[in-house]
């Protein structure tokens, strides 16, 4: 299994080589012509000739249903040359820094939206969808997040999810909730701040995410686990399994893609794409680059996307290489204003792709259950029968919103099978419940075992959680065992 000793994604290296300025004559005319065609191996019959070939990234990629996005920087916008080749050729927009947590919640509690909503507009306003890039990581915190730990950095995580989730509502298609959680050797969890909170952090910020924006696809984004055979690949892959046995609520797996000689391309990269899939997530390539920008390995990489329905679309980290976090290794598909050879080898796999008119499935909407008014009073749940008990304990709040852990324990007897009832005391609401099934009535409140937690031995105990709408309450629970 490899381990491999790729600098961060976070550490900038230095500048290299020379960039020219190529100063596009005609922006707004097709140039396909300005490098020699590129014949692609094992991209069947991939030709631009035809026709009704799409011209655009974007619309090559909307043929079989999928996008075609880069990474946009607020500081770039007033660059015209920049802006027309944006909006030209790509379709999704992923804001390169400004929605991270330091962009966006510089002092806690004090969000701040200005160069988010710039990209974010300018990307509606010129008619593309949005990509959320990202809720929690540990690395680009704000000062005061970074001196943070335990339970109070749990609580800013989850304020910080709703903050921003909240100003978004509705608006994103799919968000990274985690970003780039797991070490680059062995398979295991990055140490980190948040990691330290607890193992549970990854899940806790995706329910708090479901909660927050149900219409988001929730993905987990990471570098370095395209490659099948690494360990990083298998830890990422055995925590997704992990989650959706679970039922913590995850949609997608962005596959970073920073291609260069220390983790290059591999084929066995659509397998990667294939195995997620096969666990029920989506996948996106969220911010491909390739040092050296080979036509042919760009096509490998579209081609792989293209073979997997649940591959939704692809993303590169800029959109010129000056653009790029790594211009020294000219990555992207553009020089100054100019189309590479890889632009082409991409815009023809694209073109090449069988028409898929059926988009990839959106997230199941859980619609926030809204208890229903009644005049009669639901009589009181009945007292349990000394089987099982039932904690209940406020694990973290918010304005607004909080969330709870409810430890059910098994007396004497094993348990099989259990329901634990509660009334709220002041018109709360459950917005997103895990590792059980409940029903509504009034203020009443039941929650029976899901089926792989309704077993416990003598003493033993399970958990279930959920987040709540309203102010924080801590209500007396009773537990029955049939
Ligand atoms: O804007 C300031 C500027 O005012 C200041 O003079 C200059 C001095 O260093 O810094 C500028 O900010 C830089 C910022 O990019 C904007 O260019 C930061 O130093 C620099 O650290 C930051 O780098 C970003 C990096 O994430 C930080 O982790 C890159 O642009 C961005 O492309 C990169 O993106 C990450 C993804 O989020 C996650 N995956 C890896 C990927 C590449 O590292």
């Amino acid at each position: 299994m490899g381990t491999n000793a790729i600098p961060p994604p976070g550490a900038r290296r230095p500048l290299g080589g020379l960039r020219r300025t190529l100063v596009a004559g005609a922006l707004g005319t097709l140039v396909l012509g300005t490098f020699a065609a590129v014949t692609v191996p094992g991209s069947a019959g991939a030709s631009s000739s035809a026709s009704a070939a799409a011209t655009t990234l974007g619309a090559a990629a909307q043929q079989s249903g999928r996008y075609f996005g880069t990474a946009i920087s607020a500081g770039r916008l007033g660059d015209s040359q920049y802006t027309t080749i944006a909006n030209r050729e790509f379709d999704m927009i992923t804001a390169e820094n400004e929605m991270k947590i330091d962009a966006t919640e510089p002092n806690q509690n004090q969000f701040s939206f200005g160069n988010a909503d710039r990209i974010y507009n300018w990307a509606v306003q010129n008619g593309k969808r949005v990509r959320g890039h990202t809720l929690a990581w540990h690395a680009q915190q704000p000062r005061w997040m970074e001196n943070m730990s335990g339970s109070a950095l749990r609580q800013a995580m989850i304020n910080h999810i709703n903050g921003v989730m909240n100003h978004y509502k509705g608006k994103i298609y799919a968000w990274d909730v985690v970003n780039e959680a797991f070490s680059d050797s062995g398979g295991g969890r990055r140490d980190s701040n948040l990691q330290r909170t607890g193992n549970d952090w990854i899940e806790v910020a995706f329910r708090t995410a479901r909660a927050a924006d149900p219409a988001a696809k929730l993905c987990y984004n990471d570098y370095n686990i395209d490659n099948w055979t690494w360990a990083k690949t298998q830890g990422v892959y055995n925590m997704v399994r992990d989650f959706k046995a679970r039922g913590v609520p995850i949609d997608c797996v962005g596959l970073q893609s920073h291609f260069n000689s220390g983790s290059p391309y591999n084929s066995n990269y659509r397998t990667t794409i294939q195995s997620f899939a096969a666990l029920g997530v989506d996948v996106q390539i969220t911010e491909l680059d390739i040092q050296g920008a080979s036509p042919q390995t760009y096509a490998a990489v579209v081609n792989d996307c293209l073979a997997v329905p649940r591959c939704n679309g692809i993303t590169v980290w800029g959109v010129r290489d000056q653009d790029s976090w790594r211009s020294g290794d000219t990555p992207l598909l553009f020089s100054g204003g100019n189309k590479k050879p890889a632009y082409n080898a991409v815009l023809d796999a694209l073109n090449a792709a069988t028409p898929n008119p059926t988009p990839s499935p959106t997230p199941t909407v859980t619609p926030t259950p809204t208890p229903t008014p009644t005049p009669t009073p639901t009589p009181t749940p009945t007292p349990g029968t000394g089987a099982c008990t039932a904690t209940v304990e406020t694990t973290n709040s918010w304005p607004g919103g909080f969330q709870t852990t409810v430890t059910v324990r098994a007396g004497s007897s094993p348990v099989n099978g259990w329901t634990v009832q509660w009334a709220w005391p002041g018109g709360q609401s459950i917005s997103s419940l895990w590792s059980g099934q409940h029903t509504v009535s009034g203020s009443n409140v039941t929650v029976r075992n899901a089926p792989y937690n309704g077993s416990i031995a003598a003493g033993q105990s399970t958990t279930f959680g959920f987040t709540g709408n309203g102010t924080a309450a801590t209500p007396t629970a009773t537990c029955t065992s049939p």
